[in-house]
């Protein structure tokens, strides 16, 4: 009830539509329930008196009465269809939003096919309890408690007889709740790894099809797929055992009324027609009865829905800093600095080294910095940490003397453009892909300095359409899209994560020729495990065990550091040569 509760705010805007409906709804069911009062009337009146004429008047009543609700609950059904529809699109289009202002350290937690069951599954559910169980569970309650009341008017004791059930069935009913609830919870839980599953393994295909595995991934997903289909199993199960006790027990109170009640028709003590609208009253409540287990199933399911779609949202998205900081424009330039910066994964283990551990490092205005290390040594954490993808755990980094916390996000990240490791490309144009967003006549200086101009040479241009996740271009090709991407519109700062690892020598060649006129004046942290990146770069700073060890030109460096020299040898590169030798 209480997880239900926080539905309001997206059902507010529905609110007198959903109100008006459960009325229309209410109205209609009761309507139902004269039916009996008028069936009585037609027994003991001109059926007892031979009136045919009466008994027709009495069939006309009973058809309109019929029509009426008909019609009143089809006009519920009109009234409720377009605005919940509303309400989940409201609801999907909120997820959505939130996850994309959600930090990455959130992302790298969340399975995607959680998210995804919770943006579909989830929120079908929950309009489908909107749609009917809400209304439902209200407006069987007021049918049940009238039609009670009209069977105790009739006759009290034969009333009460059938009011006999009503203790067992509400105890088993929330016996029942408590043990659905567990159970939905664990089914649609388990909906989302399987979207996980089938999610992963459709973004993998190359690699399951070329390491033959689609047996063993088959089998995986079939093991999945057999224990939701277990869950669901013991829901059915749960649900056969409330059905079956809420449709018996009833069902003998009013065979037994029956039989009570002909015995006291025959005694005279009760008129036929009464025992006829009796028991169509009883007849006429079986199916609000009836329906209240699975209407209670559907409720919890909702209630669980409501739980995972919340769980999401309450996450904390990235704190906007509404700084009062000083105009920035007259700073004077001071390069990109790192001070004292520490950084842990906040899902790696508390007694874990931090994987960046009191990084200083200052790169000149202008100067374009590379960054050598093992792998695995920390070096994409480290250019992730400057358009705060994630948030230090101590420390500070300037731009031009500015804390970058204390500048709101949309600045930062129009100062710092990234090219990341992985180029990941949208299903868009080639065009858009690079702009993304940025001023049409950047595109082809852009893609000049990337050395991206294939896309030329493509069908439709940069108009072309990029497949999901741009699989049908090469590796080579999306990252040189990835890097026109990062120096459209000349940001005056520029962290690229291995540009030119996918390119042969004779691109890469090409790339840096034309990379070193934007680099001449921008700020720039390059990410580099070939003598040939380094080169790009004025100074190099080597990344080792968590720290800078050392800071140099590459040809200092060579000279001086072991454990730099080491890295760039065996790589069969030219820079390195005359050094080594
Ligand atoms: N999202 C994450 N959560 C927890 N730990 C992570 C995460 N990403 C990376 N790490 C860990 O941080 C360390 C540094 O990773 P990082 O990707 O920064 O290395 P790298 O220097 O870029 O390596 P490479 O040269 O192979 O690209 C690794 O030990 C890695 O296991
Ligand atoms: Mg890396």
């Amino acid at each position: 009830m209480k997880t239900l509760l926080r539905l309001w705010p997206y059902v507010r805007p529905a609110r007198a539509r959903l109100f008006t409906a459960a009325f229309v709804a209410v109205l209609a069911s009761c309507t139902g329930l004269v039916i009996p009062l008028v069936l009585k009337w037609m027994v003991d009146g001109p059926v007892a008196d031979g009136d045919t004429a009466g008994v027709w008047l009495g069939a006309l009543y009973l058809l309109l009465l019929g029509f009426a609700e008909a019609l009143l609950f089809g006009l519920r059904r009109w009234l409720v269809a377009r605005p919940l529809s509303h309400v989940e699109a409201e609801m999907r289009a909120g997820l959505y939003r939130h996850l994309q202002r959600l930090p990455v350290a959130f992302h790298d937690r969340w399975a995607s096919g959680q998210l995804l069951s919770r943006a579909t599954t989830d929120l079908m559910l929950l309009r489908m309890f909107l749609a009917f169980p809400l209304t439902f569970l209200l407006v069987n309650s007021v049918t049940i408690l009238v039609g009670v009341i009209i069977m105790l008017l009739q006759d009290w004791a034969l009333g009460l007889v059938i009011l006999g059930p009503a203790i067992p069935v509400v105890v088993t009913c929330v016996i029942f709740e408590k043990r659905y609830a567990g159970v939905a919870r664990l089914a649609q839980d388990q909906v989302g790894d399987l979207t996980t599953v089938v999610e992963e393994s459709v973004l993998g295909i190359r690699i399951i099809k070329g390491f033959g595995r689609h047996r063993s991934q088959a089998r995986a997903f079939r093991e999945l797929s057999g224990t939701l289909r277990g869950t669901e199993l013991r829901k059915a199960g749960l649900l056969a055992t409330i059905w079956g006790v809420i449709v018996t027990l009833p069902e003998v109170a009013i065979g037994a009324a029956l039989v009570l009640g002909c015995v006291q028709v025959a005694d005279g003590e009760l008129s036929a027609g009464t025992l006829v609208a009796f028991l169509s009253t009883a007849l006429a409540l079986r199916w609000p009865v009836d329906s209240i287990g699975f209407l209670l199933a559907m409720s919890q399911e909702a209630a669980t829905a409501t739980e995972r779609y919340f769980e999401a949202m309450d996450e904390v998205p990235e704190q906007e800093t509404c700084s009062s900081r000083a105009a920035g424009p007259h700073r004077p330039a001071d390069g990109l600095r790192f001070h004292d910066v520490r950084f842990r994964y906040p899902d790696a283990p508390e007694d874990s080294p931090p994987v960046l551990d009191l990084i200083d490092l200052h790169i000149r205005p202008g100067e374009s910095m590379a960054l050598v290390g093992a792998t695995g040594s920390g070096k994409t954490t480290l250019t992730a940490l400057v358009p705060r993808l994630h948030e230090l755990t101590s420390g500070r980094i300037t731009l031009d003397g500015e804390d970058i916390t204390a500048m709101p996000r949309q600045e930062l990240r129009s100062r710092v453009a990234v090219a990341f490791e992985d180029p990941t490309l949208f299903s868009v144009s080639v065009g858009d892909n690079v702009l993304m967003g940025a001023d049409e006549r950047e595109l082809d200086r852009a893609l000049s300095v990337a050395q991206a101009d294939f896309v030329h040479a493509l069908p439709q241009g940069t108009d072309t359409q990029v497949g999901e996740q741009g699989l049908s271009l090469s590796g080579g090709q999306r990252q040189r899209l990835a890097l026109a991407r990062a120096v459209v519109g000349t940001p005056r700062f520029l962290v690229l994560d291995d540009p030119l690892s996918a390119l042969d020598v004779h691109t890469e060649a090409a790339v840096e020729a034309a990379l070193r006129d934007v680099l001449a004046d921008t700020t720039a942290l390059i990410v580099a495990h070939r003598p040939s990146t380094v080169q790009l770069a004025d100074r190099v700073a080597l990344l080792s065990g968590g720290r800078i060890t050392a800071v140099g030109t590459h040809h200092e460096l060579l000279r001086t550091n072991a454990e730099y020299a080491h890295l760039m040898s065996g790589s069969g590169d030219s820079g390195e040569g005359e050094d080594t030798r």
